[in-house]
């Protein structure tokens, strides 16, 4: 062991960690090479982000490039070519039409601007999120998340008028009519939250019911956009044109960048300074995001992570039938949640599938399903390889 020790001594206890003392040196496309010499194929691209692979060469050249040219200057001080070239190429990807961006670092940030949208142009105070949601951990955000409501557990009060709701039409109506309510939010597959799918008729009742009563709707799309389910955005899959949309995890494939996206004519109500930061949309972020746009398109992962999806999803539902621990296999795309009920099973596949140098990591309120989200230059012959130490670890309980 080489960090952790170390880490111990000099780091809050307060992050919880998939695998206690897993520690890697570097990163290779699908693999992550560990402390102890072993060579893993990676299923977590980093919590979906490193969607082109770890250190792509080509992301790789224009982070580095960028890094001899310009690092920051902040937007606030002058303007820069990557910022204003990534927006551009975002603007053709997005499922919003006329779109306008803010840029941020994380996801977490990136929800925070759509309620600061939401709430500054509808001159309203309410938002409402819906029960099982992750929306991230800073104040806001984590208002907004109850995928584990130990999250919210010691924080309280929490930022005020942020009701939760039920993924329920009807409970959603009756609250937007008692309040004053600017926004809904909610995701499409629950990330953090089982990777649960929302149902697509309950998506196109709720934005006929933000139609029906002026409510903004924000889709956050942190974990499942930017090609992760074989589509830019899960909202494509949906036919659904959503108000505010929010990005980040796959943007920069592994740089901090995070962004939301809304009409012209909605931005067009967010007044100059009242909101900002310091480091939104980075330079060499920005230039590794464009990268990572390209390479998407260069390499076809969208239609990597449909037939790879498609073909992991087969066999994964296969290994349903032999092995009844699964309960589902639900998802889109290279995003698939594999449902397994339990915490104390969940634990032992992923230890094994560690131990014989496959990285899973859990999702779910209590961690009770697996998720596969490798990076979306994953081919089949190491698709193979994840599904062979995942059924040997199914033998193994
Ligand atoms: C759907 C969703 N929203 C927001 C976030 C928060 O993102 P970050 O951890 O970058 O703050 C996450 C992170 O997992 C997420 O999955």
């Amino acid at each position: 062991m080489k960090f952790n020790k170390r880490a111990k001594k000099v780091f809050s206890p307060v992050l919880g960690k998939y695998f206690g003392d897993f520690e890697i040196d570097k990163a290779k496309g699908c693999y992550l090479y560990s402390t102890d010499g072993k060579k893993h194929l990676d299923m977590s691209a980093g919590i979906a982000v490193c969607g082109t692979g770890h250190c792509h060469p080509q992301v790789v050249a224009a982070a580095t490039k960028q890094l001899n040219k310009l690092i920051h200057v902040c937007i606030g001080v002058a303007c820069y070519e990557p910022y204003v070239k990534l927006a551009e190429m975002l603007q053709k990807v997005v499922p919003i039409k006329n779109a306008q961006f803010f840029f941020c670092q994380s996801g977490s940030e990136a929800t925070e601007a759509a309620i600061k949208l939401a709430k500054y142009s509808t001159k309203k105070p309410g938002i409402i999120a819906l029960e099982g949601g992750f929306h991230g951990r800073t104040y806001g955000a984590l208002s907004m998340t109850s995928s584990k409501m130990k999250y919210r557990e010691g924080y309280e009060p929490l930022v005020p008028e942020i009701y939760l709701a039920k993924p329920d039409l009807a409970e959603i109506e009756t609250l937007i009519k008692s309040k004053q309510i600017a926004a809904v939010i909610t995701e499409l597959i629950l990330g953090e939250g089982g990777y649960a799918v929302r149902p697509k008729e309950f998506i196109t009742g709720l934005r006929k019911l933000c139609d029906k009563y002026n409510v903004l709707l924000i889709v956050d799309e942190v974990q499942s956009g930017i090609a992760r389910t074989g589509k830019w955005f899960l909202s494509e899959h949906y036919g659904l044109q959503p108000d505010i949309v929010c990005m980040a995890k796959g943007l920069a494939s592994g740089f901090p960048l995070g962004g939301i996206a809304a009409s012209a004519k909605l931005m067009a109500k967010w007044s100059p300074g009242s909101h900002g930061g310091t480091f939104g949309g980075n330079p060499v972020c920005c230039a590794a995001a464009i990268a990572t746009l390209e390479v998407i398109k260069k390499e076809k992962l969208l239609q990597n992570a449909t037939k790879t999806g498609a073909y992991l999803t087969t066999q994964l539902k296969k290994m349903q039938k032999k092995y009844p621990l699964i309960k589902d296999v639900r998802g889109f795309g290279l995003m698939i949640g594999v449902d397994i009920g339990d915490w104390d099973t969940v634990s032992k596949i992923m230890t094994y599938c560690l131990k014989n140098k496959v990285v899973i990591i859990p999702t779910g309120g209590g961690g009770t399903a697996l998720r596969f989200i490798p990076p979306l230059t994953i081919k089949k012959k190491e698709i193979d390889q994840a599904l062979k130490v995942f059924e040997q670890a199914l033998k193994s309980l």
